[in-house]
């Protein structure tokens, strides 16, 4: 089984998700976005959320969008005002999943994503895991355990 997670991660809760998919044998391509993120919580709140909320688009760093010859791809996202993230809708633009084995992961302070859950339903016919802040909550990475 040839396994890739490609995620987007502002503050490192991916990240977490991303060792310990490493370990089970995933490939990991992380993505990086150009749009500068206000580093205190309350501007990052305000300009993150309201992009979210907006459904816009980060413009991305540059990174291969190959994804031929793999039986599974994960896609990791933070969740923004119960939303995909900005680059993560910019992602989901940038690949091409028609006739892919997709699943998705998502990690919010909550636990919770409805809204981003119905768009992933309604694109993928797929419900996501929801881990709660993974780099806060180590012991949500159990989850994917046999994922
Ligand atoms: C702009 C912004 C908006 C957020 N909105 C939500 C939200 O609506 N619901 C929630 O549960 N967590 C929300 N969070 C918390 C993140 O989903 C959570 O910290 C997640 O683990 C971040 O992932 P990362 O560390 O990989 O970037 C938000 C965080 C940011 C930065």
């Amino acid at each position: 089984m040839k396994n890739l997670f490609i995620y987007y991660s502002l503050t490192g809760s991916g990240d977490k998700v991303a060792e310990e998919l490493k370990k089970q044998g995933y490939e990991i391509r992380k993505v990086k976005s150009k749009v500068k993120y206000p580093k205190s919580l309350f501007p990052l709140m305000m300009k993150g959320g309201h992009r979210a909320l907006t459904n816009k688009k980060d413009d991305l760093e540059d990174f291969d969008t190959n994804l031929k010859g793999y039986d599974k791809i994960v896609i990791g996202s933070p969740v923004w005002d119960d939303r995909l993230a900005p680059a993560t809708n910019a992602l989901l633009d940038k690949l091409d999943l028609k006739g892919k084995n997709v699943s998705f992961i998502l990690y919010s302070g909550s636990g919770q994503a409805q809204k981003a859950t119905e768009k992933i339903q309604e694109l993928f016919g797929k419900e996501p895991i929801i881990l709660k802040a993974p780099k806060k909550h180590p012991q949500e990475l159990a989850k994917l355990k046999d994922f």
